[in-house]
């Protein structure tokens, strides 16, 4: 029987937290453990090893904290390590404890968005090149076009606090006009990075107004929900005081500070080491 304890978010660095912000207004009565593994941001770029055993070392290190229950808030993360850590490492960590991706839940909702069946995703390298989404999607939906196009700038623009300068809308357009270039019949985009919602002012400023641009928390927030009803001993293994704390490896007033532009409002952030 598990000890209760908060939910574990984790990302590589602040693109998490907008995944976290929508579970927590739909779960206001949980409590979250956020860790941004800013020191060693981005992963976009980083190969299926790394970013496995970054990945790996969190998961480890937020189930030592006391997390029964941790969600990779990383596309990168999710499509590189959560079927090893779900397959191998689990069993023997402690098979009670569960870790949650955000690729699923995102690419079953997508059957009913899109008319003419042709979907773009834009992502990291490391999603892009792992082709998950294409998999997962098509799995459901073998009649979907899925294309996907990484978009390597964006990540550091956003980490960088870049994502609303003329720099942006450069790195922006080109991108989107790659990937229509790709596929012209694309009617539904994908925001397979947990990053670029910070961007979607400009992402839908340089998109004709038919072709909807979606973003994964609401869709993550909803599939936990459900998951919650479908594994009561999960939901309550997870502790309900409604309390927040963000950890990072970098600098918590750095962390705090660009947080705070994700939250709209000041958080207290502590440092860990991942090992
Ligand atoms: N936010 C992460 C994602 O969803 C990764 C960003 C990065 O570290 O490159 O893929």
């Amino acid at each position: 029987m598990l000890t209760p304890g908060p939910i574990g978010v984790f990302d590589s660095g602040y693109g998490g937290l907008t995944i976290l912000s929508e579970i927590q207004s739909l779960m206001p009565q949980y409590d979250y453990y956020y860790l941004g593994d800013n020191a060693r941001a981005p992963y976009g770029s980083r190969s299926f090893d790394v970013v496995y055993n970054f990945t790996r070392q969190a998961v480890l290190t937020l189930f030592d904290m006391g997390c029964n229950l941790v969600i990779l808030a990383c596309n990168t993360a999710s499509a590189k390590a959560l079927r090893t850590i779900q397959q191998n490492d689990l069993p023997n960590i402690d098979p009670d404890k569960r870790v949650l991706g955000v690729i699923r839940p995102t690419t079953e909702i997508v059957g009913s968005l899109t008319h003419k069946r042709h979907i773009g995703i834009l992502g990291t390298a490391g999603t892009i090149q792992s082709e998950s989404y294409n998999i997962e999607i098509n799995k459901l939906h073998p009649d979907i076009k899925v294309t996907g196009h990484a978009c390597p700038m964006w990540v550091p623009l956003i980490e960088n606090k870049e994502y609303n300068s003329i720099g942006a809308d450069y790195f922006i357009q080109k991108d989107l006009n790659t990937i229509l270039e790709q596929d012209p019949l694309i009617d539904l985009l994908i925001l397979g990075c947990t990053h670029y919602p910070l961007l979607i002012n400009k992402i839908t400023k340089f998109l004709p107004d038919n072709i909807k641009v979606i973003s994964q928390g609401k869709y993550v927030a909803e599939s936990l929900k459900e998951y919650f009803i479908r594994h009561p001993e999960m939901d309550a293994a997870c502790s309900k005081q409604a309390k927040t704390h963000y950890y990072t490896t970098e600098y918590p007033d750095k962390f705090s500070e660009t947080a705070s532009i994700f939250l709209n409002k000041t958080i207290e952030v502590e440092r860990i080491e991942l090992e």
